[in-house]
C-alpha cells in the first residue's frame, strides 16, 4: 500500500501562456471510489475494484480501512481487491480519517453489515458548514440509534428495517450512506428525493454486482429490497467527471485543443453546454472530449445546482474562464456557501470581481499575471493552477496537498500537453525553475 505520509512537495510553480494540446487520459471517479471501497466491506468475500484513482483521498481512505481490519491488496496501480472479513472492531479511530469527507461512508457500510459504527466527525475541504443530519436522519428512519459524542458518531441496530425516507435536501453523501446501509435492512426502503449524481448510480451498480436489490437510482426515487448477504464481484469504477470537466476548462482558458479520453460525454452535458456558450467548440465521441478554444471566450451566467446542473465541483474552473472572458458574468454557488475564497487569489492574478452573497459577479479581463497565490481546497486549487496556466508570467501555487486529494498525476498530465509546471519544495527550486524559464 501507498503510504501517505512520505515527504511530498509544498508548491507548483507555473510559466503561463502555452496552450494545452494533445491527449489525456481520465481516471476513476474519485467520489464514487471512496463510496465503493466502502462498501466493498458489506461482504465477507474478496471484492476486485479496478480503475481506482491513485489519489491522497482514496489511499487515505484504504489506510483507515487496514486500521480496522480491513484486508486491503494493491494488485497494481490502479486494481485494489479488498477483504472486509477480518474487520476486527467497527470503530474507526485515525487522525487520518478526520481529513476526508467520506469517512462517513463507513458509517453506512458498518452499520448495515454489523448493525454497528463508530466514526469520528468527518472532515474534508473547507467550502461550507456541511452537516450531516440527513444521514443521521436516514440511519434513525432505518431504526438505529444515533449519537454524537467527543466528535464521534455512534450508531447501532439491534435491527435495520425498511422506511420511507425523504430527503430535505438533495444530497450525494446521504443518499449513498442510506443506500448502503438499506442494503441489508430487512424489508424495502425507499428514498425520495434522492440525488441523482453518476456516482450514486455506480455505486448502487456496485452495490447490485455484490448482490444487492437497488432500482431507480440515477432518479429521484431510489427503491431498495434488503438482502441478507452480499457477495465477491469485479468491478470497475467510472471515469471521474470532475477531472475531465477540469481538462475541459484547461483547454478553454489556455486557448488550446485537448482531447479528453476514457470519459463518459453524458456526465459532462452540464460542463459542454457551458464552454460552448463561452465560445468553445467541443466535439463528443463515444468515451472521448475534444474541446477547441481559438478566440476570446465569452461571457456568461452559471448556477451551480445537483446533477444534471452544473456541478458545483466545477464551479471555480469556471470561474477561471469567466475572469478571462469578454464582458461581465455571473455564478451563483447554491451547494456551498464557502466557495469563492479562490477569488481573493484570482484578484492578485488581476482579475476583477464582486462578490454579493452567493453571486460572484466577474467583469472579464484579457489577461491575468503570474502572482504567488494559495491553493485554498481541491477543486479551487485546481482551477488557480489553471489560472497560472493561462496567465502571462510566473505563478507560484502553495498548499498543493489540497490538489493532490483528488487529481492524480497533475502535474505530470499538464506537462504531457506542453504545461510548463513543476512541483517544487522552497525558494531554492523555485528559483532554479524561474531561471530555467526565462
Ligand atoms: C459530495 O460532498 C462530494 N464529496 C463533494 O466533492 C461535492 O462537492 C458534493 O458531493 C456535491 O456534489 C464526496 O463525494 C466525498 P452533499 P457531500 O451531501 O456528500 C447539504 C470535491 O471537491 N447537506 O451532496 O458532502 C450540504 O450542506 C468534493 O470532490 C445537508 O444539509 O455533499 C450541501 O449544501 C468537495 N445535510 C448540500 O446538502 C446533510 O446531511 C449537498 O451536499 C448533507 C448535506
Amino acid at each position: 500500500m501507498k503510504k501517505t505520509d512520505v515527504i511530498e512537495k509544498d508548491s507548483y510553480v507555473i510559466r503561463g501562456g502555452n496552450p494545452l494540446v494533445g491527449e489525456v487520459e481520465i481516471g476513476g471517479a474519485k467520489n464514487a471510489a471512496l463510496a465503493i471501497v466502502a462498501a466493498a466491506i458489506m461482504t465477507d468475500e474478496t471484492v476486485t475494484i479496478e480503475n481506482m484513482p491513485d489519489v491522497r483521498d482514496t489511499n487515505v481512505m484504504l489506510e483507515a480501512m487496514q486500521g480496522i481490519g480491513v484486508i486491503i491488496d494493491r494488485v497494481d496501480r490502479h486494481t485494489v481487491k479488498i477483504n472486509g472479513s477480518m474487520v476486527k472492531n467497527v470503530n474507526i479511530d485515525t487522525e487520518n480519517i478526520k481529513k476526508i469527507r467520506a469517512s462517513y461512508y463507513l458509517l453506512g457500510a458498518l452499520l448495515g453489515k454489523y448493525k454497528r459504527a463508530e466514526v469520528p466527525l468527518p472532515g474534508g475541504c473547507n467550502i461550507g458548514s456541511r452537516p450531516i443530519d440527513q444521514h443521521l436522519k436516514g440511519f434513525r428512519a432505518l431504526g438505529a440509534n444515533v449519537d454524537i459524542e467527543h466528535g464521534i458518531v455512534e450508531a447501532s441496530a439491534d435491527k435495520l428495517a425498511g422506511a420511507y425516507i425523504y430527503m430535505d435536501v438533495v444530497t450525494v453523501g446521504a443518499t449513498i450512506n442510506i443506500m448502503m446501509a438499506a442494503a441489508m435492512a430487512e424489508g424495502k426502503t425507499t428514498i425520495e428525493n434522492a440525488a441523482k449524481e453518476p456516482h450514486v448510480v455506480d455505486v448502487a451498480n456496485f452495490l447490485n454486482s455484490m448482490g444487492a436489490n437497488i432500482k431507480g437510482a440515477g432518479t429521484d426515487i431510489i427503491r431498495i429490497n434488503g438482502v441478507e448477504k452480499l457477495h465477491a464481484c469485479d468491478y470497475s469504477v467510472i471515469p471521474d467527471q470532475i477531472e475531465a470537466g477540469t481538462y475541459m476548462f484547461a483547454a478553454a482558458v489556455t486557448h488550446g485543443d485537448i482531447t479528453i479520453k476514457n470519459v463518459i460525454p453524458k456526465h459532462l452535458e452540464s460542463i459542454t453546454a457551458k464552454l460552448i456558450e463561452i465560445g468553445c467548440e467541443v466535439k463528443e465521441m463515444d468515451d472521448q472530449v475534444r474541446v477547441v478554444s481559438s478566440k476570446r471566450l465569452r461571457s456568461t451566467q452559471i448556477k451551480t445546482l445537483p446533477y444534471p446542473g452544473f456541478p458545483t465541483d466545477m464551479q471555480p474552473q469556471a470561474g477561471v474562464a469567466l475572469s478571462l472572458s469578454e464582458g461581465t458574468s455571473t455564478i451563483t454557488e447554491s451547494i456551498f456557501e464557502n466557495r469563492f475564497k479562490y477569488f481573493d487569489e484570482l484578484t492578485k492574478m488581476g482579475a476583477n470581481v464582486r462578490v454579493e452573497g452567493n453571486t460572484a459577479i466577474i467583469d472579464g479581463v484579457v489577461r491575468m499575471s503570474g502572482a504567488h497565490i494559495t491553493a485554498p481546497d481541491l477543486r479551487a486549487g485546481a482551477a488557480l493552477v489553471l489560472a497560472g496556466l493561462s496567465a502571462e508570467g510566473i505563478s507560484v501555487i502553495d498548499d498543493i496537498h489540497f490538489i493532490q486529494r483528488g487529481y492524480e498525476d497533475f502535474d505530470c498530465k499538464l506537462r504531457s500537453l506542453g504545461a510548463e509546471i513543476e512541483s517544487v519544495s522552497g525558494e531554492e527550486e523555485i528559483k532554479k525553475f524561474k531561471l530555467r524559464a526565462v
